[in-house]
């Protein structure tokens, strides 16, 4: 999964606000923030008590700098990255943009996350397609394993492929390269939601070659609620955005001349940011967080967070739980499950005990980080024997 050079990271808890007796395991709910994001947060804040200090530039330097940091992250350039407020409204643009042809397919997963569901239901609604789920995969003894699934319901009918890099319930990892050489033979888009994924684990551009990608901060990007990031391939990137805004419009850094009003867009997918996209409050923060990101690096967080992971999935299946072997898993997302069932109240159980994980169908998600330590683990598994 991780390239050979991956080194791996030792314990960043000291950068995280969490006291030693928290256990938690839950990332792919809402990672926390760095202590250092919370205090540029807090600076931010305070800024706009004082909003004479805020000049005509600061609209857009921060914001600039951002876009450039998070291209660097995956690979990108600059001009194919915007400013999206959540995962939904990216895959609004996407939907926005590319065309569904009558009796056509949109093709999604069983239980995909719903904010890369109900745009594409009414695209395809209002353009005489639909909607093809893929069913959840037989169980294999390494646990469900989509990727042939996939491959085997794309066909000359999808015009779109719209898909996480690992399903959201369990962290079941999709084999990317091999699903966009499929969609490409068959002259379908790919959209990827990489909510759960992008941050902790490694997305490869040049061979996924996505049509447009959505990610929001809140998770596995160590960012705040309501910031996020969408890529535009270079053949997106004169489409219609969802909204029309003046900070998008070319030379609106000319204050003066705004009524001036103006038709053409700044360059690239930037004509895709929402409004008000240089939040001046967010906007430092998301970059906080995104320097630290790059500073540990992303193959390094994967293969640190594959061995806690494996740690745990090596306790679970001792106990009797079953998880999904590691080539058909995301290296930072366990679902763990329970033959016997779901034990009663499980989250208030584990909860009691300071310790923290989702329960997302019958799987209880187990999401580390790097503030995650041994004893982290030791506490979720005192607490899980007492309750199995
Ligand atoms: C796969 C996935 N996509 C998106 C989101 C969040 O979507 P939005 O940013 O539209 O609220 C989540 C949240 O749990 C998610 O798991």
């Amino acid at each position: 999964m991780q390239a050979k050079t991956a080194s791996l990271i030792p314990n960043q808890r000291s950068l995280f606000d969490i006291p030693d007796h928290i256990a938690y395991l839950n990332c792919a709910y809402m990672s926390p923030l760095l202590k250092s994001a919370a205090e540029v947060g807090e600076r931010a804040i305070a800024s706009k008590k004082q909003p004479w200090h805020t000049t005509s530039e600061d609209f857009f330097t921060e914001s600039e700098a951002t876009r450039s940091l998070f291209a660097k992250l995956i690979g990108a350039d600059a001009d194919a990255i915007s400013f999206i407020p959540s995962a939904s409204y990216g895959i609004a643009i996407a939907a926005t943009n590319i065309p569904i042809g009558e009796g056509q397919e949109v093709l999604v997963l069983a239980e995909q996350f719903p904010s890369n569901i109900y745009a594409w239901e009414r695209a395809a609604e209002e353009q005489g397609g639909h909607i093809q789920t893929v069913a959840s995969p037989a169980e294999t003894e390494n646990g469900p394993d989509w990727t042939p699934a996939i491959l085997d319901a794309i066909s000359e009918r999808t015009d779109i492929v719209a898909l996480p890099h690992c399903h959201w319930t369990d962290g079941a990892l999709i084999d990317l390269a091999a699903i966009s050489n499929k969609a490409k033979s068959v002259g379908a888009a790919l959209v990827l939601d990489v909510s759960q994924s992008l941050g902790a684990m490694p997305l490869n551009l040049v061979d996924i070659d996505p049509d447009f990608v959505v990610a929001p901060t809140y998770k596995w990007l160590l960012g705040p609620y309501a910031m996020g990031f969408l890529y535009a391939a270079p053949r997106w990137q004169n489409g219609r955005p969802i909204e029309e805004n003046w900070l998008n419009r070319k030379g609106s850094e000319d204050f003066a001349g705004l009524v001036d009003y103006e038709d053409n867009y700044q360059p690239g997918a930037r004509r895709y940011d929402m409004g008000e996209r240089a939040n001046f409050q967010l906007m430092p923060i998301t970059r906080c967080a995104l320097e630290q990101i790059a500073d540990w690096g992303i193959e390094n967080i994967a293969a640190t967070l594959q061995t806690k992971t494996n740690a745990i999935a090596a306790r679970a299946t001792s106990l009797g739980l079953t998880v999904s072997a590691p080539e058909l898993r995301a290296p930072h997302f366990l679902g763990v499950r329970f033959p016997d069932g779901v034990p009663d109240r499980l989250l208030d159980h584990l909860a009691k005990e300071h310790v923290y994980v989702s329960l997302r169908g019958t799987s209880m998600r187990v999401t580390p980080h790097l503030y995650n330590t041994d004893e982290d683990a030791d506490r979720l598994f005192s607490a899980l024997q007492a309750v199995l």
